[in-house]
C-alpha cells in the first residue's frame, strides 16, 4: 500500500459509523418523464450500497444528481456533513466524491498514466510559476504524482503498459483505469455506474475483490449494477428503484425475497 493509499485509509477510517451521504426526497424529470421521483437513502462510512432496478428506472439519473451533473427539481443531498444540492461537479469532486460512468469516459488523446494523473491535480499544491520555471518543487511533485498514479494502477490490478493511449486498451482495462483515476482524487465516497458491464466472468470476480479492497481503504461505495450475483455478493445494503420510485431498501437477503422487487423484475422479463 502506497503512502497516498495509507493517507486515504487514515482519513476515512477514524470516524466509523457516521453517515457520509444523505439523499432526501430527490426528484428530477425530463419533459413528462419522472426519471427520479422521491428517492431517499443514506450511506455510512465504509459501507457498500447497491442501487438496482430495471432499465430506465432512474439509477444513472440519481447518480447524475448526486454528483452534480443534473440539477434535481426537488430534494436535498448532504455529503460529509455539507449541503451539496445543485453544486457543480468540480465542487463536489473537491469535497471528496468520485464517480465512474456507465459508458467509460476517459481522455482518449492521453496515455493511461496521464489519465490517472488528471485525478490528482486538485491535490498538487504547486502554482503556475513552479510549472513555468520547472522549479525543484514542480519536478518533485510531478515525480510524486506519477508514482502515486502508478500506485493506483497497481491497486486496481492494471496490467498493461501505462504509456499506451487509453484507446489502445481492451475494455476491461479501460474500466480499471477509470476507477484508478477516481481513486486518485482520494475520495471519501465512490459512485460506480455499472462497473461490471462488458466484463467477462473472471474480470467480474476481480472487480468484486477490488470493490472490497476499496472499501477496506475506508471509502464508502455506491454501486449501480445489473449482475445480481455480483450485487448480492458484495452489497451490505440494496436500494431498489422502479420507474424513478424507491420500492425497497434493505439487506440482500430481504430484498431478494421482497415480493414487490420480484414483481418489478418479472415485469421487465415479460416485456
Ligand atoms: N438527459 C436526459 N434527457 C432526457 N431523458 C433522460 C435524460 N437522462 C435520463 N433520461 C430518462 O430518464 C429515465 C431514467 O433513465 P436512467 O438513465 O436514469 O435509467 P437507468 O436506471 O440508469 O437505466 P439503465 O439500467 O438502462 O442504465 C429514462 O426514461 C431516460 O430516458
Ligand atoms: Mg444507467
Amino acid at each position: 500500500m502506497s503512502e497516498t493509499q495509507q493517507a486515504v485509509r487514515k482519513r476515512t477510517t477514524h470516524q466509523g459509523g457516521e453517515v457520509v451521504l444523505e439523499v432526501s426526497d430527490l426528484a428530477v424529470s425530463f419533459g413528462g418523464i419522472k426519471a427520479v421521483d422521491g428517492l431517499s437513502f443514506s450511506v455510512h462510512r465504509g459501507e457498500i450500497v447497491s442501487v438496482i432496478g430495471p432499465n430506465g428506472a432512474g439509477k444513472t439519473s440519481a447518480f447524475n444528481c448526486i454528483s452534480g451533473f443534473y440539477r434535481p427539481n426537488r430534494g436535498t443531498i448532504v455529503f460529509d456533513g455539507q449541503q451539496i444540492t445543485r453544486r457543480k461537479p468540480s465542487y463536489i469532486t473537491a469535497r471528496g466524491m468520485a464517480r465512474t460512468f456507465q459508458n467509460v469516459r476517459l481522455f482518449s488523446e492521453m496515455t493511461v498514466l496521464e489519465n490517472v494523473k488528471t485525478g490528482m491535480h486538485s491535490h498538487l499544491g504547486q502554482n503556475v510559476f513552479d510549472a513555468m520555471l520547472h522549479t525543484p518543487r514542480y519536478r518533485r511533485s510531478e515525480a510524486q504524482c506519477a508514482e502515486d498514479a502508478r500506485g493506483w494502477l497497481d491497486f486496481v490490478g492494471f496490467r498493461a503498459d501505462d504509456e499506451l493511449l487509453v484507446t489502445q486498451l481492451p475494455y476491461g482495462e479501460q474500466r480499471r483505469v477509470e476507477i484508478a483515476r477516481a481513486l486518485a482524487t482520494q475520495p471519501k465516497l465512490l459512485l460506480l455506474d455499472e462497473p461490471g458491464a462488458g466484463l467477462n466472468h473472471s474480470e467480474k470476480n476481480e472487480l468484486m475483490g477490488l470493490i472490497r479492497r476499496i472499501r477496506d481503504l475506508g471509502v464508502s461505495i455506491v454501486l449501480i449494477e445489473h449482475d445480481m450475483g455480483l450485487v448480492m455478493e458484495v452489497s451490505e445494503r440494496i436500494v431498489v428503484l422502479n420507474y424513478g420510485k424507491e420500492i425497497a431498501d434493505g439487506t440482500p437477503e430481504a430484498v431478494k425475497q421482497d415480493p414487490v422487487v420480484i414483481a418489478a423484475y418479472l415485469g421487465e422479463e415479460e416485456e
